[in-house]
């Protein structure tokens, strides 16, 4: 039987990166990725593990229909925070009197309409769409969250695609991607902080949720092929390696690196004393509120939980293995 071809947006990235590595040590699979750029650096280890590295732009469709000419398979990611960092965003926001994160809210969710108009055309072909997206917090917390716009626009146009396309939505599942471990690097105010008497103060919750803690790199490709192979699609799922409280992650910093802890629960204080602009002090903030609140998924039934859908558990991350191997150097 001739192999089956999976389509990867955002290869060269965290989640798409990841699905790339372990599909390509799947038999039966012929996989290809797709970056605006194959020639640059980072496509070569990608390369030289067999994947075909496809030149294609989430904001031009054309290149996408192309792109997925074939796919028996597709993984979509858009990521939002690019946009943030773009000139451009900034520009445009004040042009029309707005955020910029709203601003990039629009552009992701164009983006995520593309993907799934070059989807579509190729239902002839297609077995199974996974989608990377986020819960409707404005949705979940009854009005109460309106700037969690990183996780509204993907479900924006996750909604807009069970609206309008039924026959693709029939083929479709939904990977709640959850909170990535690496944000304690990326985001200073959520570095673990050491204090003048040795011990370290880390991010604490302000609500009762759990915090579904997921290492991209090595846990992405596990949830997709388990929502790929499920029987059924139609299927949500909160991917994370670990559901526990940030209290819980703290204990294990603390006997992983042998120092005492205490939590703090991040509020937008913190985020404007940490030199955040208000909109992103917004952004994170409400965030951090809609998660410890009314929990990561919005506490919608229908999400399911890694283990009901078949993913191989003890492939995902452990936490207390993350941190052992992560460099801590620049905060001890
Ligand atoms: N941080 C968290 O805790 C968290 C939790 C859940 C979800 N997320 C979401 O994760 C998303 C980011 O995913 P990630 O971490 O895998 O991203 P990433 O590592 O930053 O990689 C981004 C990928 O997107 C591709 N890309 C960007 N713009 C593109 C375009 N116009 N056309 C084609 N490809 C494009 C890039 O490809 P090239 O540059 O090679 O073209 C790259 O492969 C964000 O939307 C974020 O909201 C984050």
């Amino acid at each position: 039987m001739p192999d089956k071809l999976i389509v990867i947006l955002g290869a060269t990235g965290l989640q798409g990166g990841s699905v790339a590595r372990l599909y390509a040590t799947l038999p039966g699979w012929r996989i290809r990725g797709i970056t605006r750029n194959p020639t640059k650096a980072s496509c070569s280890p990608l390369r030289e593990a067999g994947v075909e590295l496809v030149a294609a732009d989430l904001d031009d469709v054309e290149s996408l229909e192309k792109a997925f000419e074939g796919a028996n398979a597709i993984f979509a990611v858009t990521d939002f925070w690019q946009f943030i960092q773009l000139p451009s965003t900034n520009q445009a926001a004040a042009e029309q009197g707005r955020e910029p994160n709203q601003v990039a809210m629009d552009l992701e969710i164009q983006q995520g309409k593309n993907i799934i108009h070059a989807a579509v055309k190729h239902l002839g072909t297609l077995d199974r769409f996974v989608v990377s997206t986020l819960s409707d917090s404005e949705k979940w917390s009854g009005g109460k969250i309106k700037w969690n716009l990183h996780f509204d626009g993907k479900a924006k146009y996750t909604q807009y695609l069970k609206d309008n396309f039924p026959e693709l939505a029939k083929k479709s599942s939904y990977l709640q991607m959850g909170f990535y471990l690496s944000n304690e690097h990326t985001m200073p105010v959520l570095t673990p902080q050491k204090q003048e008497n040795g011990t370290f103060v880390l991010m604490g919750s302000a609500g009762t949720h759990l915090t579904p803690y997921v290492d991209p790199p090595n846990d992405t490709g596990y949830f997709v092929k388990a929502l790929m192979e499920a029987k059924e699609a139609n299927v949500t799922m909160l991917g994370y390696c670990e559901l526990i409280s940030n209290e819980e992650y703290a204990a294990i910093w603390s006997k992983v690196m042998g120092v005492k802890t205490r939590t703090v629960a991040k509020g937008m204080e913190d985020l404007k004393a940490a030199g955040l602009p208000d909109f992103l002090v917004r952004e994170v903030g409400e965030s951090l509120a809609y998660a410890s609140t009314w929990g990561w998924d919005g506490g919608d039934p229908e999400v399911k939980h890694p283990k009901d859908v078949g993913v191989e558990m003890d492939k995902l991350t452990k936490v207390a293995e993350w941190i052992r191997k992560e460099d801590w150097s620049s905060v001890l």
